[in-house]
């Protein structure tokens, strides 16, 4: 295989916490969308994907959602990141989801940094919130730590420039790079059947470039990319390292968390995925009773 040139690539960041600390909000103020206050029930039952241009520079952001119920959604979240925010609501504290997000992002192995959001609020309490947070070792800065803690309110918007900026800091220090020129390999964020479209499922490129017309070789399905949207719906042609795209084409629907990658060859492709589904015992098995 060629050796394709590595460049800068866009930090890829999760945001986790408690249900109802503010991760949607908080995203949406700094995409300037309303994404929380259409949500039934005020829950996030899903992984959005988003990137966003600072005038610092590109980050695309992973929103997993707080509930109790989704641990598997936030463990996918971390390890498919380069960097965790961590949203813990000041009125609130440390909660089980809190706990439960700084975990996954130490088995992960990636940097934190903490929001420690609604700073708007009368019971906004930040002494205690760094005390319950160094009490799970997570540790700011200004304890000889290694985590930034930024003082934010999703609802005002104070701290967030301070808040992206700390995110680009630490992400500039990992140096993050990706091949832009090969084929597209990444992970499968979600996937669902959609009535009128067939599979669709939401990736995030990690290296090289997926294009239209691609085939691509998704866990146990594969298929030839028939369509690409962006995050805001409108169609693209290609999407580059760090960018999550949804896509069309496949034959049945991926695993969210699956490994993808383009492959020249549409029949391997097949052959790959009929292999890994089971399929291929059943062929034999069908061959052999005949
Ligand atoms: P899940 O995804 O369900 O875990 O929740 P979330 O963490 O995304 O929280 P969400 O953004 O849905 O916000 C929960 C509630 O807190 C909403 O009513 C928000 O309006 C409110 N909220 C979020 N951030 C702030 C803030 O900084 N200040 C105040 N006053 N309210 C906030
Ligand atoms: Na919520
Ligand atoms: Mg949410």
């Amino acid at each position: 295989e060629q050796q394709h040139e590595m460049l800068p690539r866009a930090p890829v960041v999760t945001v986790m916490g408690h249900v109802d600390h503010g991760k949607t909000s908080l995203l949406d103020y700094i995409r300037r969308a309303r994404v929380a206050a259409g949500e039934a029930g005020g829950i996030t039952q899903h992984i959005g994907a988003y990137h966003v241009d600072t005038p610092r520079g590109m980050i695309t952001f992973l929103d997993t959602p707080g509930h109790a119920a989704f641990t598997q959604m936030r463990a996918r979240g971390a390890k498919a990141t380069d960097l965790v925010i961590l949203v813990v609501a000041a009125d609130d504290g440390v909660m089980p989801q809190t706990k439960e997000a700084i975990h996954h992002a130490k088995a992960a192995g990636v940097p934190l940094v903490v929001a420690m959001n609604k700073i708007d609020k009368p019971g906004a309490n930040l002494e205690r919130l760094k005390s319950e947070l160094v009490a799970e070792e997570v540790v700011p800065e200004e304890f000889g730590g290694d985590s930034p803690f930024v003082p934010v309110s999703a609802k005002t918007g104070e701290g967030i420039d301070a808040l992206l900026e700390q995110v680009l800091l630490q992400a500039e220090v990992l140096e993050l790079t990706a091949p832009v020129e090969s084929m597209a390999k990444g992970l499968v964020i979600e996937a669902k059947l959609d009535k009128g479209r067939g599979p669709v499922a939401t990736v995030l490129v990690q290296s090289g470039t997926l294009k239209r017309g691609d085939v691509v070789l998704a866990g146990s399905t594969y298929g030839r990319v028939r369509a690409m949207l962006d995050e805001d719906g409108k169609t693209c042609t290609e999407a580059g390292p760090s960018i999550p795209v949804e896509i069309q084409g496949l034959t049945e629907v991926p695993q969210a968390g699956d490994e993808f990658m383009v492959l020249s060859d549409e029949r391997r492709a097949r052959e790959i995925a009929t292999f890994r589904s089971g399929k291929y015992r059943d062929v034999k098995l069908a061959k052999q009773q005949a």
